[in-house]
């Protein structure tokens, strides 16, 4: 029976699965790395921290020939090389926020509109290109070196195989990615003065694009497969791979995910539009700050607490009581796509505990997913049921209320790392273990639990929670 290895690169660490070919965990390890702020609303990591988490990782697996391998991440970060492949400086992430300026650039340079023909998305913060931009702009002796732009899986599939590659569902959130044609964007580079040989070759996700070379814990000559961005790869995960399922991921970001029919894009740019790693596109919302927002509460107010215990706190105060939690830690993408944005807590007195903030922090949660999730259900989504994974995933009292707040069953799976599980799932599709993607789901993606709505109204909670955006902007803007 194949075994097959998912490489998950997270915001906070990297998770590495062992499966077999019934979708039955063998094995599996973790490792944290640090995230540096040089700045308000500015993250990096270095590369090889996330190299030395997974070769920590495999070391612990201790399975040095699995079948395949397949490589997932955090999105949109990029990775700058020179021409020996050494990594120029850290990497600038997904949440960072300093590229306003650049993005101001592509969009006046290309045009709004024109720029969501060519590329189905908007230029935001956190896309690659803007930040390729901003080293030219900011460090142009930096980016002198620079010969190849990666995103954070795929410096892992450069160090596991020597090779550099892109996959479809990942390159699509550079922004200079034609992804209604599945390729790299000649007319974006040109109006930019980029170079598309800083990009590498895209395959799609379940391609082999290279073998491993001889590592400590790995042989030599074991494929790996494209892989995909940390969400697409959750979809795979949780099976996510045709319209009708909605998945919902509760990791640092949170996300709604549906698989489309076809591949327009949302007119407003709220929603990306990018290529699904089943060779099909998808759309999806992202809140920036999600379980992320939760760790900064458990942090900096929890008392101590762990998550657990601030949940069972959060149960005894009444739902939407009147405390809103905006959870704008890290500017925001959707709906509102502001990266000054701010968080906030308001409606608060003398007669409020701690279990009141405690519960505003998830209900700030879970009306920022559902405001992600009306945005797709206005773009024809519709959802029977949403499959929820990552982290925040485990929590009986949070997926209760996104159920109440979603009016939909919430379903949990057998496997919660939904990125390393579809990564895993990539893998076998691409040595010929399943046909496609969507069978591979069908065998392998395994229902524990559905959790019922049960008439709980937040609409009014969720009313309060939609109108501060708008009333604290103006002050977001100029603190
Ligand atoms: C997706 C996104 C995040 C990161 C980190 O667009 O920005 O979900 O991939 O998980």
């Amino acid at each position: 029976m194949a075994k097959l290895l998912g490489i998950d690169i997270g915001t906070s660490g990297c998770k590495v699965l062992l499966i077999d070919e019934k979708g039955t965990v063998l094995k599996q390890a973790s490792a944290e790395y640090p995230i540096s702020v040089p700045k308000p609303g500015w993250t990096e990591q270095n590369p090889d921290d996330w190299w030395a988490g997974v070769e920590s990782c495999l070391a612990e697996i201790d399975e040095k020939s699995p079948d395949a391998i397949g490589v997932t991440g955090q999105m949109h970060g990029s990775v700058f090389l020179d021409a020996q492949g050494k990594v120029i400086r850290p990497a600038l992430l997904w949440n960072d926020q300093r590229t306003v300026a650049e993005c101001e650039q592509i969009e006046t340079t290309i045009g709004s509109e024109r720029l969501k023909e060519l590329t189905c998305n908007p230029a935001l913060t956190g896309f690659q290109l803007p930040k390729l931009l901003w080293l030219r702009n900011n460090e142009p002796q930096n980016f002198q070196q620079v010969r190849q732009v990666l995103l954070p899986k795929d410096y892992i599939r450069f160090k596991l195989t020597g090779d550099y590659g892109a996959e479809v569902s990942d390159a699509s959130g550079t922004g200079i990615f034609d992804v209604k044609n599945r390729k790299w964007s000649q007319p974006v580079a040109e109006a930019l003065g980029i170079s598309l040989g800083l990009f590498p070759k895209v395959y799609e996700s379940d391609e082999v694009t290279g073998h491993t070379t001889l590592h400590d814990h790995l042989n030599a000559g074991i494929p790996v497969v494209g892989g995909g961005g940390d969400q697409a790869a959750a979809a795979v995960g949780t099976g996510a791979v045709e319209p009708g399922i909605i998945s919902v991921s509760l990791g640092t970001s949170g996300v709604v995910f549906t698989s489309l029919p076809g591949n327009e894009h949302d007119p407003s740019g709220a929603a990306h539009t990018f290529c699904h790693a089943n060779r099909g596109w998808h759309a999806m919302g992202v809140m920036l700050s999600c379980g992320g927002a939760l760790r900064w509460y458990r942090d900096t107010l929890g008392g101590g607490r762990s998550y657990d215990e601030i949940s069972a706190s959060a149960a005894t105060a009444v739902p939407g009581s009147g405390m809103t939690f905006l959870p704008y830690l890290t500017g925001e993408r959707c709906p509102n796509i502001d990266p000054a944005a701010r968080a906030s807590f308001a409606g608060f007195g003398l007669e409020t505990t701690r279990s009141d903030f405690d519960r505003a922090v998830f209900e700030g949660l879970s009306f920022g997913l559902l405001g992600a999730f009306n945005l797709l259900r206005g773009l024809g989504a519709s959802a029977a049921e949403i499959r929820v994974t990552s982290g925040g995933s485990k929590s009986d009292f949070w997926v209760q209320m996104l159920a109440d707040c979603f009016g939909a069953p919430c379903v949990r799976l057998e496997v919660d790392e939904g990125p390393a599980m579809g990564a895993a799932i990539l893998a076998g599709v691409g040595i010929g273990v399943w046909p496609n993607v969507q069978s591979a789901c069908k065998e392998v993606v395994k229902v524990v639990d559905k959790i019922l709505p049960t008439g709980t109204d937040y609409s009014v909670a969720f009313g309060r929670y939609t109108v501060l955006y708008p009333a604290v902007k103006h002050w977001n803007h100029t603190a």
